[in-house]
């Protein structure tokens, strides 16, 4: 969407408070042992308080609240009785839709101990995101955010997967324009203010593809790289952007 005024900003930035704190709330609850059912519930519960709707329930009919993606899993994991062990990278992501505004974060969090590198690329993952959000401003080109993506996780040694974009959102979870996570000199989309965009670097140890997996829903790399993934819900400015998700 394009915002049409203050109320628009405030009205994502209370779907983007619930979807916030949702997710804050079930990182906070990662550890060895706990289950990603567990992990949703506390999930469901904060939308809940917010009188918040989960955004794949309504839009896709997800079984589950919020995903929840480990190791080579990228996304769309389902909640399950599967639980998070020592050395797992988990991700979490959380949208939601309140009073007609809609909202998408991810995040994704070490469990116990783990490895130097998949340290490293959690780190990286989340500078690609941060990186990617000081290019947006109105009048830039959309696809400087990938190349911003691309650059920081090259650096790195990390690969990013280019079948995994940021999108429009804020009146549906899934809108146009797509914001792609790599650099395509051809893509002649243009950020202009007041459009509602994600960006979610997916960078993983080796894929840059994924696959659907026989679920029907969860979104793996096909030679079990690990992988994570940061996102926010942005709002175009003419100066810095309002990032709903913080
Ligand atoms: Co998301
Ligand atoms: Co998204």
């Amino acid at each position: 969407m394009s915002i049409d005024g203050i109320d628009d900003i405030e009205g994502l930035k209370r779907a983007g408070a619930a979807v916030a704190r949702a997710r804050d709330t079930m990182a906070a609850h990662v550890a060895p042992g706990v289950s990603t059912r567990e992990l949703d519930a506390i999930g469901r519960d904060v939308l809940q308080r917010y009188g918040a709707r989960s955004a794949p329930q309504l839009a896709y009919d997800f079984p589950g609240t919020t995903c929840i993606s480990i190791n080579d899993e990228l996304a769309h994991g389902i909640p399950s009785d599967r639980t998070l062990r020592d050395g797992d990278l988990v991700n979490i992501d959380v949208s939601a839709e309140l009073d007609g505004y809609w909202a998408d974060s991810g995040a994704s969090f070490p469990v116990g101990e783990v490895k130097p590198r998949l340290r490293h690329l959690l780190f990286t993952t989340r500078a690609a995101l941060h990186d990617a959000i000081g290019e947006v401003r109105a009048g830039v080109p959309i696809r400087n955010i990938g190349r911003a993506v691309e650059r920081r996780a090259k650096r790195a040694g990390f690969r990013v997967v280019r079948e995994l974009c940021g999108h429009g959102v804020g009146r549906n979870i899934h809108e146009p324009p797509s914001v792609p996570n790599t650099f395509d000199r051809r893509n002649s989309d243009v950020l202009h203010e007041g459009l509602v965009i994600t960006i979610e670097p997916f960078l993983t140890t080796g894929a840059t593809s994924i696959f659907e997996a026989d679920d029907g829903w969860t979104l793996r790399t096909p030679d079990g790289s690990i992988g994570a993934q940061f996102e926010h819900t942005l709002i175009v400015t003419r100066g810095e952007p309002i990032v709903v998700t913080r």
